[in-house]
């Protein structure tokens, strides 16, 4: 259900709970937003609010504090950069169901934007404990007339704000997260093919839900960055000082015999950029996957598997993108993730999917065309957790 079915909220409190979970750089209080992607993906839905003449009121969680006030992180800089992006004042409580909410709430007309301060500085917020998260739900509902759901970077966490409140009010999901479903469930439940999905990023063992799930749904199967060194270990390749493994090397065997026998195929690296250490001036060279030697480890995918992966992706009428292809923060490092993301946007005729966290992350940090993908997710553990084939809870909350 999307805000318009949530009748006229002229002149209503609405709740918006929005994913505003970005990386700060900096000193409290003189810090620096390095990526304001989530912030620029929940504007839509704040301005179709205001459009509407309701009364947002946008709560939101910044890192993972203990459960209690600390200037680190403070929304404060967010509410200025959401003010900025919105044109238009953003009142900043500096509590979160205390008295500066409650009275900066009072305090709007219609059409006006409040943020309120981390939920996360309530520790009844993230509480493993039912009717401590209710009763904080409570305080929250009490704030406002509706509840509205569009932080999809937490949907995947049965906390106070994104599920219980939402039990306790009339309800929507915002269009981020309708957007976000969407994508999703056009890549899993309806794919046109052929569908080809990329996995990288470090740990082999981040990722196993979403190769077992998607085994059986994929045509191609292509795998780099860290976790490409387990797979290659698994076929009996020395890999060197690269990232390994070794207590997933039998569960990856298992995934390669899958897939031979789904007729799935397994596009592993052929080539990789290594070098001795991890540095923005390090020494490099480029390797057969065959034989990278003991002392150097693989930080990168090479040119030959650029130019396979890219083959590969050539026809594919659906992609789904999670995980870097290298230590693309670096520049010795980065061709591998820039080249297969140009390659996904520029050469797939079809839908292209891009998992939150550190592909979106890079998408933007490389300086990319993000219009060129059909939807960059917000969510990491969120869309990894769609990718796995499970119901998330702020999610299942919402279909009632
Ligand atoms: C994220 O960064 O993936 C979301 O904002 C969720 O944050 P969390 O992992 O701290 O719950």
């Amino acid at each position: 259900k999307g805000i318009d079915e949530l009748g006229d909220p002229r002149g209503k409190r609405v709740l918006l709970r929005s994913d505003l979970n970005v990386p700060l750089e900096g000193e409290a209080g003189d810090s620096v937003i390095t990526d304001d992607g989530r912030i620029r993906a929940s504007v839509p839905t704040v301005q179709a609010l205001r459009d509407a003449g309701a009364r947002v009121v946008v709560v939101a969680h910044l890192g993972r504090p203990k459960g209690s006030p600390d200037a680190r992180y403070s929304l404060a800089p967010v509410a200025k950069r959401l003010s900025e992006l919105l044109g238009a004042e953003v009142a900043f409580a500096t509590d979160t169901v205390g008295e500066s909410a409650r009275k900066t709430v009072a305090s709007l007309n219609d059409g006006d934007v409040a943020l309120l301060e981390n939920l996360r500085f309530d520790a009844r917020e993230t509480s493993k404990d039912d009717a401590e998260r209710e009763a904080f739900a409570r305080e929250l509902a009490e704030l406002a007339d509706v509840f509205v759901s569009d932080g999809f970077g937490v949907v995947h966490r049965k906390q106070a704000s994104v599920y219980d409140v939402a039990t306790l009010l009339p309800h929507a999901a915002g269009q981020l997260v309708l957007a976000e479903v969407r994508a999703f469930s056009k890549v899993l439940d309806e794919p046109e093919r052929p569908y080809v999905v990329v996995l990288g990023g470090s740990k082999v063992s981040d990722k196993l839900g979403v190769i077992d799930n998607l085994l059986d749904k994929v045509d191609r199967l292509l795998i780099g960055g860290g976790m490409a060194f387990t797979f290659l270990a698994a076929q009996g390749y020395e890999v060197g000082g690269s990232l390994l493994e070794r207590d997933q090397i039998d569960t990856v065997r298992g995934y390669i015999e899958r897939a031979a026998d789904r007729g799935v195929e397994l596009v592993l690296p052929v080539d990789v950029v290594v070098a001795a250490e991890i540095s923005a001036d390090a020494q490099t060279s480029v390797v057969p996957a065959s034989a990278i030697p003991a002392d150097q480890k693989g930080l990168d995918i090479g040119p030959a598997t650029i130019e396979l992966f890219r083959g590969n992706l050539a026809d594919a009428k659906t992609v789904v993108w999670n995980g870097p292809m290298g230590v693309f923060e670096l520049t010795p490092f980065a061709g591998g993730t820039r080249e297969v993301a140009v390659a996904i946007s520029s050469l797939v005729d079809g839908t292209s999917v891009v998992g939150g966290g550190d592909s979106a992350a890079a998408v933007r940090q490389l300086g990319l065309d993000e219009g060129a993908f059909t939807h960059i997710s917000t969510g990491g553990g969120a869309s990894l957790e769609l990718l796995e084939g499970k119901k998330l809870p702020g999610l299942t909350v919402l279909e009632d």
